[in-house]
């Protein structure tokens, strides 16, 4: 039987609600998360596959939510070209910069498999058991060459866009070979099991027009043919590119709350999946608040078959569980008919419980 998700990443969910999964969802607002890394540096929680597999139950566990996406971080490919890569506390990440487009073809060539064994293990050990579908993921090519041209982020791009306009034969090769590797990557990863691929090119809205459609959405192409499930693509802060981004036919957009939700679907029609976008800052506010902001969206996606509930961006690390929870609980709440058939919800049959309250009929 196929999962509310998959469901509606076919468009073909009738099930009265949409499915719900959050960016970010495993993270540091979660005490359970913040214990575990007290005693592990961020980067022996993204190595290790046991690791892997219990930061990505914990908002099975303690959400209930209705897809999981896979415990890692967009950076982690870095490790196939040999580059230095680290989060500082309050900083944020910080990577050994590439200075000079001659030190392009000095970069490793270390095979997936071998470079990203733990992420392989990692899924194979969550797919095992997980009753909900995982999603891989990987970053845009523009977003992770960009990090290693600027050494970590940037409001502005400047040193990436200075080496864009004066050497763009260097900066087409080096998106040529982040994309050659992140191929390789989404295709291990649909191996291992994943359901569903969402890329991140969180850094390419800062592009204008053409240089989108030729730094960004080119690759973002080229990554989407190489597997066959379905993938959904999120360009934070470029809702206003949400037409180029239908031109290159993913399977979903996934939308920052910028966008106006009914306008897309107008314009991009009933067979493009679409996935977000309430503000996460809305988790800020008093439950009746976040019950009222939900509200707008459900009243014009409640049914639509090809609608996934999400955040316009990740869930900030100073938001209570207690509102997380409860969004999680207003939308699978919210669904007006069943019909035949059942789908069981309790992920991995842990904890809280939670999860396997909410079994529900499709
Ligand atoms: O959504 C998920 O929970 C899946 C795992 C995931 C992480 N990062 C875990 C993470 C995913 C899909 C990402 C994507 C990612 N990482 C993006 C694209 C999405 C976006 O936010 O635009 C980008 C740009 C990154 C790079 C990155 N990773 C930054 C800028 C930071 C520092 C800021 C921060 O939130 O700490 C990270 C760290 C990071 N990635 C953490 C997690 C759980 C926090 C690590 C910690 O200190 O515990």
């Amino acid at each position: 039987m196929t999962s509310l998700f998959e469901n509606a990443l076919s468009g073909r969910n009738h099930a009265g609600r949409p499915p719900i999964w959050l960016m970010r969802q495993a993270g540091r607002y979660m005490p359970s998360y913040r214990q575990l890394r007290s005693t592990h540096t961020i980067k022996q929680m993204f190595k290790t596959p046991a690791l892997i597999d219990q930061v990505t139950r914990m908002p099975i566990d303690q959400l209930g939510v209705d897809a999981a996406i896979l415990f890692s971080d967009i950076l982690i490919v870095y490790e196939c070209l040999g580059i230095e890569w680290d989060f500082v506390e309050k900083q944020g990440p910080v990577i050994q910069r590439l200075e000079n487009p001659g030190h392009i073809d000095s970069l490793k060539n270390r095979p997936v498999e071998e470079a990203l064994f733990f992420v392989k293990e990692g899924i194979e050990s969550l797919v095992s058991d997980i009753k909900i579908p995982l999603i891989g993921f990987c970053g845009g090519p523009f977003t992770v060459a960009s990090y290693m041209i600027e050494g970590g982020s940037s409001k502005e791009l400047s040193k990436t866009k200075k080496w864009l306009y004066s050497h763009p034969e260097d900066f087409h090769k080096l998106l040529d070979k982040i994309t050659s590797l992140s191929c390789d990557y989404i295709k291990m990863q649909e191996k291992a099991g994943v359901k569903a691929i969402q890329l991140f090119d969180s850094w390419a809205g800062l592009l204008g027009p053409e240089d989108f459609a030729e730094f960004s959405l080119k690759y973002l192409k080229r990554l989407q043919s190489s597997v066959s499930v379905p993938v959904i693509l999120f360009c934070r802060g470029s809702s206003h590119y949400y037409k180029e981004m239908a031109t290159i036919k993913p399977t979903g957009i996934s939308l920052d709350w910028q966008a106006n939700l009914n306008a897309v679907r107008r314009d991009l029609g009933p067979s493009m999946v679409l996935q977000g976008n309430l503000d996460p800052a809305v988790l800020y506010a008093p439950q009746s608040v976040i019950k009222t902001k939900v509200q707008f969206i459900l009243n014009d996606f409640q049914n639509d078959p090809s609608f996934i509930f999400n955040l316009g961006h990740g869930v900030m690390p100073d938001i209570p569980l207690e509102n997380v929870q409860y969004l999680v609980r207003l939308i699978q709440e919210s669904a007006t008919h069943n019909t035949i058939g059942s789908y069981d919800n309790n992920a991995s049959g842990s904890s809280t419980g939670m999860a396997s309250s909410r079994a529900y009929q499709v």
